[in-house]
């Protein structure tokens, strides 16, 4: 059953969504997504800044998850969890996913940042791809269409870059629980799946790799990687069904 949120609901999600974006713009402006620094330090500036702001780390204890954010590089494409081991090195793609429990309210986004100066042209396009994928997307979600309006909107654009999807994720109903019906693949055709409606909160997250785009789960238990090694790229945004309108909750 997909939930379709009350005002009240509305109004408290989009607290911790906005709470979110402020995380991501905090990110930026510290520019702590460089060389050198462990994934563990940024994920333990994630959780203080929640804890500071008044909310908890969603993710933590998600389904036993350990941390509060979870930090992918290059191959990796979800799940990874921070360690003090391993730290950013130039060159790699880094995907940094982490949500907000803000009064009972979820919100959930991801980013894809590169270490280094200039990104070869084949990494700025895979991390161009997921962006437009997630704009294009979330344009469909709107009252009167079908959920697979927006998987298919996010499968053009992966076609169009000539990069591939991958399958097994996707994004998900948000906003009272981490995931919520239903499922939102990012591939398909279009006019399937259920009516969307005004009030509906949903995660739409494209996630493609430059290569063949199988996955398989690394030894921690947790980390998605791609079995080719090809490199991959996640933009996420938490967004809200609107009668005429999409709503990214999650961008300032
Ligand atoms: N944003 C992630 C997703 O939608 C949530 C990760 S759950 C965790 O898949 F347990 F890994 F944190
Ligand atoms: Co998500």
């Amino acid at each position: 059953m997909i939930h379709v949120k009350n005002e009240e609901e509305i109004n408290g999600i989009r607290k911790s969504c906005e709470l979110l974006a402020e995380l991501f713009l905090r990110i930026s402006e510290e520019e702590l997504i460089s060389e050198g620094v462990s994934t563990k330090e940024v994920d333990l500036f994630i959780e203080s800044f929640i804890r500071e702001r008044g909310g908890r780390p969603a993710f933590l204890g998600y389904r036993g998850y350990p941390a509060s954010a979870c930090i992918s590089i290059n191959d990796e494409v979800v799940h990874g969890i921070p360690t003090s081991k391993r730290k950013f090195k130039k060159g790699d793609l880094v995907k940094i996913d982490t949500g907000i429990n803000l009064n009972g309210f979820i919100s959930d986004a991801a980013r894809s940042y590169y270490i280094g100066e200039n990104p070869p042209e084949h990494v700025k396009k895979l991390m161009e791809s997921v962006k437009v994928a997630f704009y294009e997307g979330a344009q469909k979600a709107v009252a009167g269409n079908k959920l697979s309006d927006i998987s298919n909107a996010i499968w053009n654009i992966a076609r169009k870059y000539g990069v591939s999807v991958i399958k097994e994720l996707g994004g998900h109903g948000v906003g009272l629980r981490l995931h919520e019906d239903p499922f939102v693949p990012n591939y398909g055709p279009p006019g399937r799946g259920p009516v969307l409606k005004a009030g509906m909160v949903l995660a739409i997250e494209p996630m493609f790799a430059g290569g063949a785009g199988r996955v398989y789960t690394k030894k921690d238990g947790w980390t998605i990687a791609t079995l080719d090694g090809s490199l991959t790229a996640h933009y996420e945004n938490t967004i809200l069904v609107g009668e005429k309108e999409v709503e990214i909750l999650t961008e300032l």
